[in-house]
C-alpha cells in the first residue's frame, strides 16, 4: 500500500490542475426524484471547506443543525435562561415549563406512553451506562448473560463489560455475516433462560444494517430477558416507535437528530424505571435529604441529578419540531433513494470494496479503496471539499470480524444529494490517481 506522502511526494496534480488521466465516464446511475430541497435550512453547508464547496456526509458522527435549532438555544438563552424546578421566580417556572415540554416532544417523536419515561441525558453513551449502572447492578447476578451482536458501537460492549466485572454476569455476542446481517439462527441458539438483557443496535454506524428489533424483542421476551435498543444511528433516518418496537429501553442523542450535543434521551418503561436505584447522586434527584436516610425522587428525575442541559433539551425539541415538519418518513424515503443511487456509484469504482451490503440498510456506506488506507483516503477527500469518517468508528470488533484496520464511511442525511454523492466519486478518483492505481471502468 502506498502512503499518503509517498503520492503527494510524486507528480501529484493539486485541486486545480488536469486530472492525471481523462475522468471515466459516469456510471449510469439511478436518479433520484425529488430531494427534500432543505439545505439552505443549515448555515454551515454554505460554507466553503478548502476553498470548494462543501459535500457533508460524516453524518453518522454528528448531523449539522438548522437555522430553527441555533435559534432556540440562543433564543432560550436570550429570552429563558434560568435553572428548573427549584425557583420560584418566574423565569424559573418558565424555563421549567419549556423543559418539561421538551420532554413531551421528545415522548410524542418516539411514540412513549408516557412522558415521565423520557429521562434526558448527555447522549447515547450516557443513556446506556444508566442503565447497565443502575438496572445492571440491581439485577444482574453471576452467570447472567447479556447477550449483544458483533456490529455494536463500543458505548454498546464496553458498558456491558464492567457490567460483567461487577456482577459475574456474563457477555455473548452474536455473529454476523459477510453482508453484515445478523445471523439470526446464532441470535436464537444464544438467547437461553440464562440472557437477562438483549442490548442491541438499531441501525449499524459502521454498516448502516437495520436490525429486525421487534422481532428479536418478541423472542428476548419470550425467554424473560428484557431489549435496550442503542438508537443513536436511527432516530434521524427512520420512524422510531417504541411501542411497536416492543422493546425495554430505547437510548439515542441528539446531536445526531439535528439537535445540540451534551442532550440525549433514555426511553424506559415505566415500571423498570420505577423499580431502578439511583445512579448518581445530587441535587433535584432527591425527596428529602437527611444525615441518617436519603430518599429519591420518582423518575425520569431520581436520574436526573444536578442541572441538566436545559439549552440542549429546547435544542432537542426544535430538532423534533423540524424533523416532524417535513416528515420522517419522507427523510426515510429520500435517504434511501440517495443510498440506492450512491451504492450504484460507488460499486462502479474499480478497487473499491462495500463493506457492509445487507438487504436492510440505510444511508451509510463503509467502503475500502485498494491500496489505499482509509485515512489517506479521509484526508485526499477532505481537500476535495469531501467530510467523510476514517477509522474504525468505534466499532473495533466489528473491523477485526472483517479482518480490517478500518473503513472509510460516507453517511447520509435529509440535505444531501447526487451533487454531494457525485463530488464523493470524483474525490475517490482523484485519490487513485494521487496513488496510481486508477483503473478503467470495466
Ligand atoms: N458514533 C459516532 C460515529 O459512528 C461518532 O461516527
Amino acid at each position: 500500500m502506498n502512503t499518503l506522502s509517498d503520492a503527494l511526494r510524486q507528480n501529484v496534480p493539486n485541486s486545480a490542475q488536469t486530472p492525471a488521466r481523462a475522468p471515466a465516464p459516469a456510471p449510469a446511475l439511478t436518479p433520484i426524484s425529488a430531494t427534500l430541497n432543505v439545505a439552505a435550512d443549515f448555515p454551515i453547508l454554505a460554507r466553503p471547506v478548502h476553498g470548494r464547496r462543501l459535500a457533508y456526509l460524516d453524518n453518522g458522527a454528528t448531523t449539522q443543525k438548522p437555522e430553527a435549532v441555533i435559534d432556540a438555544e440562543a433564543r432560550f438563552y436570550r429570552e429563558s435562561n434560568a435553572n428548573i424546578h427549584r425557583g420560584v421566580h418566574w423565569l424559573s417556572q418558565h424555563a421549567t415549563d419549556l423543559y418539561e415540554a421538551a420532554r413531551g416532544t421528545v415522548q410524542r417523536f418516539i411514540n412513549a406512553p408516557r412522558a415521565d419515561e423520557i429521562v434526558f441525558t448527555r447522549g447515547t453513551t450516557e443513556a446506556i451506562n444508566l442503565v447497565a449502572y443502575s438496572w445492571g447492578r440491581a439485577e444482574l447476578r453471576p452467570g447472567d448473560e447479556i447477550l449483544i451482536t458483533t456490529m455494536e458501537h463500543h458505548s454498546n460492549i464496553v458498558p456491558w463489560q464492567l457490567l460483567c466485572d461487577h456482577t459475574g454476569a456474563v457477555l455473548k455476542v452474536v455473529p454476523i455475516s459477510d453482508a453484515g446481517e445478523l445471523d439470526l439462527a446464532a441470535f436464537d441458539a444464544l438467547l437461553t433462560l440464562r440472557t437477562r438483557l438483549v442490548a442491541i443496535t438499531h441501525i449499524s454506524n459502521a454498516l448502516g444494517t437495520i436490525i429486525p428489533v421487534a422481532a428479536l424483542t418478541a423472542s428476548a421476551h419470550a425467554v424473560g430477558a428484557i431489549v435496550l435498543v442503542d438508537g443513536a444511528q436511527a432516530v434521524a433516518h427512520q420512524k422510531v416507535d417504541v411501542q411497536a418496537l416492543g422493546c425495554d429501553f430505547y437510548a439515542f442523542s441528539g446531536h445526531k437528530l439535528y439537535g445540540p450535543t451534551g442532550i440525549g434521551v433514555l426511553w424506559g418503561r415505566a415500571e423498570l424505571l420505577a423499580a431502578m436505584p439511583p445512579w448518581q447522586g445530587g441535587g433535584d434527584m432527591i425527596r428529602t435529604v437527611s444525615f441518617e436516610r436519603t430518599t429519591y425522587a420518582d423518575a425520569p428525575q431520581r436520574f436526573e441529578a444536578g442541572t441538566p442541559n436545559i439549552a440542549g433539551t429546547i435544542g432537542l425539541a426544535a430538532a423534533i419540531d423540524y424533523v416532524s415538519a417535513i416528515g420522517i418518513e419522507r427523510i426515510a424515503a429520500h435517504e434511501h433513494a440517495l443510498l440506492v443511487h450512491a451504492t450504484a456509484a460507488l460499486a462502479a469504482i474499480p478497487g473499491i470494496r462495500l463493506i457492509g451490503t445487507a438487504a436492510h440498510k440505510a444511508g451509510i456506506l463503509s467502503f475500502m479503496v485498494e491500496s489505499i488506507h482509509p485515512h489517506d483516503l479521509g484526508t485526499i477527500l477532505d481537500a476535495e471539499g469531501v467530510a467523510i469518517r476514517a477509522g474504525h468508528h468505534c466499532a473495533m470488533p466489528l473491523m477485526t470480524r472483517f479482518g480490517i484496520p478500518g473503513t472509510a464511511r460516507a453517511s447520509l442525511a435529509m440535505y444531501n444529494d447526487e451533487t454531494d454523492i457525485a463530488a464523493l466519486v470524483a474525490a475517490i478518483y482523484k485519490a487513485q490517481d494521487l496513488f496510481g492505481t486508477r483503473r478503467p471502468a470495466a
